[in-house]
């Protein structure tokens, strides 16, 4: 009998040794230690033994049962542990990797950048951003803008015409009656756009974008104008920028003038620290950046009063100023840019530097 209980020890050692899942080894225990298996029935029958073999079979066929229940339980151990490693070895993942490089996105260009600014600049002041067709009226471009019929900007090497009464807009200006027609007083708007003119070369594309400003109101003066321009100038080209105005000429401004800054590069002296003459300004202290002026009362006079913008613009009761920025020459000045054609060629050394 004791013979019998190691031989099926033995016997079951094997077979669970060679056991490779959880189902093979429960049907291992069902068959070694099961109600109805060989071992349990062995000890289940030990009283009916002859006293003497009771002790000694007893106490064999319960080691063996634990032994067999023990193998079991070290098998499956061993199996679990080895499927968790080789999961850790085939599924590995090592999430202190660094990430795949994001890919390269794309930035703004230098002029929709600026373009963003300034209109940021003048929302700021309380400005309302306008838009306008790039196709305009000679109506709208020139005559309404008070120029005269001979006015040389209206010659056909001037301008691009579209047809005898259409042209590409050659400024933003034609937006200023648009605006004034579909709005009463009063009225704060920059208007950015393209604007076009067939010219070509270091300093002219034939077609580039400028931002019209316009404010009408009643007791407006040129002192509204340096105020809301000096504003603009600080917020772009800092803090401790001037702004002067020289007289010029605008056919739709009296008085019209020129509007320089103060020099950023050279503080406004003309020269830098080593006394070497300021390249931005030429030695002069100051920058032209932009046209602007009083609005001339014969622009009202082409503005119809309707239900759209009564009670109209009455040059006797409003005033108004208005100015007329190239972008490009702003982010020209502001980023020592040399060459407006830069802008255009779409060289990536170029364009990566801004943005
Ligand atoms: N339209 C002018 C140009 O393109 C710029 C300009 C000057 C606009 C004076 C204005 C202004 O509104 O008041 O040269």
């Amino acid at each position: 009998m004791i013979e019998r209980v190691e031989q099926l020890r033995q016997e079951a050692r094997g077979a669970v040794q060679e056991a490779t899942g959880a189902e093979q080894l429960q049907a291992l225990r069902v068959r070694y230690l099961g109600r109805k298996a060989e071992l349990p029935r062995i000890l289940r029958g030990v009283r009916e033994l002859p006293p003497e073999q009771r002790g000694p079979v007893g106490k064999a066929a319960n080691e063996a049962r634990q032994g067999i229940e023990a193998l079991i339980q070290a098998r499956s151990a061993q199996i679990d542990a080895q499927r968790l490693e080789r999961s850790l070895r085939e599924d590995r993942l090592d999430v202190t990797l660094p990430g795949s490089p994001p890919q390269p996105v794309g930035r703004l260009h230098v002029l929709t950048a600026t373009w963003r600014e300034l209109e940021d600049i003048f929302v700021g002041l309380g400005f309302t951003v306008l838009e306008g067709p790039e196709v305009e009226t000679v109506h709208y471009n020139f005559d309404a803008l008070n120029h005269s019929p001979t006015h040389p900007a209206r010659a056909l090497t001037d301008t691009f015409y579209v047809s005898d009464h259409a042209v590409l807009r050659t400024h933003t200006s034609p937006m200023q009656i648009r605006a004034m027609e579909a709005h009463p007083p009063p009225l704060y708007v920059v208007i950015p756009g393209r604007v076009y003119r067939p010219d070509s070369d270091a300093t002219h594309t034939p077609q580039f974008h400028q931002v019209e400003g316009l404010a009408v109101d009643e007791d407006i003066t040129l002192s509204d104008l340096k105020g809301t321009l000096l504003a603009f100038a600080r917020a772009v080209f800092g803090e401790e920028r001037e702004v002067r105005l020289r007289p010029h000429f605008f056919p739709f401004t009296e008085p019209s003038v020129e509007v320089d800054v103060s020099c950023f590069h050279c503080s406004g002296s003309g020269f830098l620290k080593d006394g070497a003459r300021c390249h931005l300004c030429k030695g002069e202290g100051w920058l032209e950046v932009l046209g602007a002026g009083e609005v001339d009362p014969n622009v009202y006079a082409h503005v119809p009063t309707t239900e759209a913008n009564a009670p109209g613009y009455d040059s006797e009761r409003v005033q108004g100023f208005a100015w007329g920025m190239g972008i490009e020459r702003i982010a020209m000045l502001k980023h020592g840019i040399p060459d407006l054609r830069l802008y255009y060629e779409n060289d990536l050394r170029f364009l990566e530097q801004f943005g």
